[in-house]
């Protein structure tokens, strides 16, 4: 058995920050931060809004897709929600479970993933699986965050990264593939280079990090990751037809599709708006794909991550 991306949907907040609001704030410039990033603006998410109400309109944008394709199709057929994220309003009830109560559903498995900017990879493995042993047959695997709302707002090096968003997958059974093999990895040696706090119990609870450092282990484990999902399935990286990566930076990005020898016009980018929106990134990126009309049947999409930790993963997907 197989977990088929049947339908993808998106919630990105209206109102963004552009590098010239941010060179108001703190001492930087619109070049420092397109050289460094290619970040030009990011999303951020109303005050009056929470994380569990972008996750829930992702969830309804990915069900209205799916709907067009299977108008018989209600939320009671959702059997699992798995929601990755490190800003939800409450640790509970979890971002999932308040996603499952705004659909209205009265009985599913439901509960989040905390793997920082790698969550969306962990929750589609840990989907996975539950689809694989047959023990579900639709899922919907939610990536949601609000990093912008944990950063100082003196602090130039974090305020220029961080977007606000939510991404959505539906997956079902499938005897095809469908999600072909997922990798995932985690290290704490070095998770003092991007940390954020529990307000409860840290003091100083903003999102801290040694941007260069995570730089460096990033590029170096991405490498790692693209070579371990090729040689888990035998294939050769011409195989490849699409890159979908965690939107940090767009040097890291171009680090990955270079190991991959893909021009860059085979590489999903958001990063320009939408910024690092986190566990969003990834779902946000592959769906702004598919409403571009982008993946063709049958193509074989490469998603990465990389987040604090320090964890990392992949997911290959045939389309
Ligand atoms: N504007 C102007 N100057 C700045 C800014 C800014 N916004 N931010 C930092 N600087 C300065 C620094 O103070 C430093 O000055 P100094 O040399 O006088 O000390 C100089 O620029 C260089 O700083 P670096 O941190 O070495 O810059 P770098 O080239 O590494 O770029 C960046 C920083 C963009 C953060 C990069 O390191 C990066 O993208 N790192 C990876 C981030 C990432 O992938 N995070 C993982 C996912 S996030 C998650 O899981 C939540």
């Amino acid at each position: 058995m197989f977990s088929k991306v049947v339908a993808t949907g998106s919630f990105i907040p209206s109102k963004f920050l552009a590098n010239e609001d941010l060179e108001k704030r703190v001492d930087t410039s619109d070049e420092w931060i397109v050289t460094r990033t290619g970040i030009k603006s990011r999303p951020i998410m109303d005050d009056d809004m929470t994380v569990p109400d972008m996750a829930f309109n992702a969830a309804k944008d990915a069900i209205e897709s799916f709907k067009k394709k299977d108008p018989n199709f209600t939320v009671d057929d959702i059997d699992l929600i798995i929601c990755a994220t490190t800003t939800s309003s409450h640790l509970f009830p979890s971002c999932a479970c308040q996603v499952q109560g705004k659909l209205g559903i009265k009985d599913c498995i439901s509960f989040d993933v905390a793997a920082a900017c790698s969550g969306f990879v962990y929750a589609l493995s840990v989907a996975d699986k539950f689809i694989k042993t047959n023990s579900v047959k639709k899922a919907l695997v939610i990536g949601a965050d609000a990093l912008s709302k944990t950063c100082d707002p003196n602090d130039r090096s974090t305020i220029i990264l961080f977007g606000d968003a939510a991404g959505c997958f539906l997956l079902e059974a499938s005897e095809e593939p469908g999600i072909i093999s997922t990798h995932l990895h985690a290290n704490n040696e070095q998770a003092d280079a991007l940390t954020l706090g529990n307000k409860q119990f840290i003091d100083d609870s903003s999102l801290q990090m040694q941007g260069n450092q995570v730089f460096k282990i990033a590029v170096s484990e991405l490498s790692n990751i693209v070579t371990e999902t090729l040689e888990a399935n035998g294939m050769d990286k011409s195989e490849v037809d699409w890159l979908v990566p965690h939107q940090a930076n767009i040097r890291i990005i171009s680090a990955t599709a270079k190991k991959l020898d893909l021009p860059m016009e085979r590489v999903i980018l958001t990063i320009e708006k939408h910024g690092n929106t986190s566990a969003a990134s990834i779902p946000t990126a592959f769906d702004s794909a598919v409403k571009e009309n982008k993946f063709k049947a049958g193509d074989i999409i490469l998603l990465e991550a990389f987040g604090g930790g320090m964890t990392w993963g992949s997911a290959l997907v045939k389309y």
